[in-house]
């Protein structure tokens, strides 16, 4: 009976240290190697890995909280993609950076890794066909863009301040906020449509919403306070105010505007 345990025991440790030993090793490999997981597919897994498990530190969209942004082009704690796969499988000691990823299989590691580098290319790497002077005076001139849209100070708060966007969205993303616009439309632009109890309608953007009373901004920018109990009706909008652009501006000044948009960063002067 004691001589069976002793054996027992031993064999537990002997598992447990070879075990370690293809951690470690394992690890190691890790570390030393190239992402092998970075198809558009692995990039896709890595943000909704990422959402899950990281937005609610670094932001949803990885453009920081009470983490730091991790979209600002470079990291301060690691160089190549290895060294991110070591800062997300072991955090960062004595900050409140958790080893989150610890339980995790390297491949979503490296897909959350993949997704990282995805949002920081470097923007002089990236060569884009559009015309950025030429996006310019589109969004200006006939796109009409600033009728709902911010830049530097200039222009409407209908929709989101774009004076930085280009450190917010990368080239692909911006193109589906032309074209499809109501593809994720945050609670923060949905609108609502309200009759009182006299037969007037209101619509515009939900500014906010308690139980008795809304705010809301309408199309000429004009705000509104609105008592609930004066309404005979209301319904939540919940998709974008803004126009989709597919089919309505050609392909190259979409290009263009991409273009535009993009160079609108903190690091860099505008075209
Ligand atoms: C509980 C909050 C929290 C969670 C969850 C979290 N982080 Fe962090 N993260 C931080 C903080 C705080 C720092 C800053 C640490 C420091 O002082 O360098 C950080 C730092 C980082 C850095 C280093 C940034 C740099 O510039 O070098 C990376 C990369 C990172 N986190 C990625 C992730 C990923 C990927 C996940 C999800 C798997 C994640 N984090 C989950 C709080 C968090
Ligand atoms: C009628 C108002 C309106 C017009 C006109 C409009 N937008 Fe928008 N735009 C919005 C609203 C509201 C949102 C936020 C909801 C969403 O994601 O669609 C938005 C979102 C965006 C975003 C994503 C911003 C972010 O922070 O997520 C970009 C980029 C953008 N618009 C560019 C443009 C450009 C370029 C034009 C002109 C060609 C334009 N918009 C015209 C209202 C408008």
């Amino acid at each position: 009976m004691w001589r069976l345990q002793g054996i027992n025991v031993g064999r537990l440790a002997l598992i447990a240290a070879a075990l370690l030993l293809v951690g470690l090793v394992g690890n190691l490999a890790a570390q030393d190697a190239e992402n092998p997981y970075t198809s558009l597919e692995d990039v896709k897994t890595g943000e909704r890995l990422f959402q899950m498990h990281c937005g609610r530190c670094h932001g949803r969209d990885a453009g920081g909280d009470d983490g730091p942004s991790l979209r600002r082009g470079r990291f301060r704690r690691a160089q190549s993609d290895a060294g991110l796969f070591r800062v997300i499988s072991e955090g960062v000691p004595n900050t409140g950076m958790p080893p989150i990823y610890r339980s995790r299989t390297d491949e979503s590691i490296w897909q959350v890794v993949a997704y990282l580098r995805s949002i920081n290319q470097r923007p002089e790497s990236i060569s884009l066909p559009g015309d950025a002077a030429a996006g310019r005076r589109l969004y200006a001139g006939a796109g009409a863009c600033a009728t709902c849209h911010m830049i530097e100070g200039v222009g409407s708060l209908r929709g989101p301040d774009l004076t930085f966007i280009g450190d917010r969205h990368s080239p692909d993303e911006l193109r589906v906020d032309l074209l499809e616009p109501d593809h994720e439309v945050l609670p923060r632009w949905w609108s609502v449509h309200m009759t009182y109890v006299n037969g007037r309608t209101l619509e515009g953007i939900r500014m906010n919403e308690d139980t008795y009373s809304y705010r809301v901004l309408d199309a000429d920018e004009k705000l509104w306070s609105i008592a609930k109990r004066d309404l005979r009706e209301s319904r939540r909008i919940e998709t974008s105010t803004m126009p989709s652009y597919e089919g309505k501006l050609a392909a190259s000044e979409v290009d263009d505007l991409i273009a535009y948009l993009f160079s609108l960063r903190t690091e860099e002067s505008s075209p």
